[in-house]
């Protein structure tokens, strides 16, 4: 089976606690927190398969975690092609609801950029109440959006399918 990383930025722990119930649906499975775990860009290279975790903060601002590595990846633009990329993540669909989850968009496209396959783990925008948001493209979100504010009961039955789908997607 195919190594699986998932690395994830949680201020208060919602992403933190997806990122866990995800890590228990991969046999193969090493889970990075960015703030505890992560050192530098050559931890991605140690992986096939990569889930990455990100809150949405500011106005649609990936978590404070990922300042930093997203910077280092945009000036060093490591070679990311053969990696399957898929993205998760919490937000707040009521106070936050002008930006919901926003910042997924932002990695995918970084991730695109650098030659990883990010095609896998869209979610239907069905069960959710938000006024808008960057991370919603052709009526489908780039990625697991989570919301423990508003729908915590959702979140584990969310990942458990999510995880299910990415398998199914990429092979695994
Ligand atoms: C100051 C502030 C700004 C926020 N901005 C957004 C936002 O733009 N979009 C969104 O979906 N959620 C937003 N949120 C909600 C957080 O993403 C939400 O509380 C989430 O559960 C935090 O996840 P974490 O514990 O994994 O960091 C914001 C929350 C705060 C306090």
């Amino acid at each position: 089976m195919a190594s699986v990383g998932i690395f994830v930025g949680s201020s208060s722990g919602a992403t933190q606690e997806a990122a866990e119930l995800l890590e228990e649906q991969f046999d193969e499975v090493e889970l990075i927190n960015m703030e505890e775990d992560y050192d530098d860009l050559d931890q991605f290279d140690e992986f096939d398969v990569l889930l990455i975790g990100s809150s949405t903060w500011g106005q649609g601002d990936p978590q404070r975690d990922w300042v930093d590595p997203l910077y280092e990846m945009e000036n060093d633009t490591p070679d990311f092609s053969g990696k399957k990329v898929a993205f998760f993540g919490a937000g707040d669909q009521d106070t936050h609801g002008e930006e919901f989850v926003s910042a997924l968009v932002k990695f995918k496209e970084l991730f695109a950029k650098l030659g990883a396959d990010t095609e896998y783990g869209y979610w239907p925008t069905e069960g959710y109440d938000y006024k808008f948001s960057a991370a919603e493209k052709d009526g489908k979100f780039v990625g697991l959006p989570i919301d423990k504010v508003n729908q915590e009961d959702l979140t584990e039955e969310r990942v458990e399918a999510w995880a299910a789908q990415i398998k199914q997607e990429m092979g695994l």
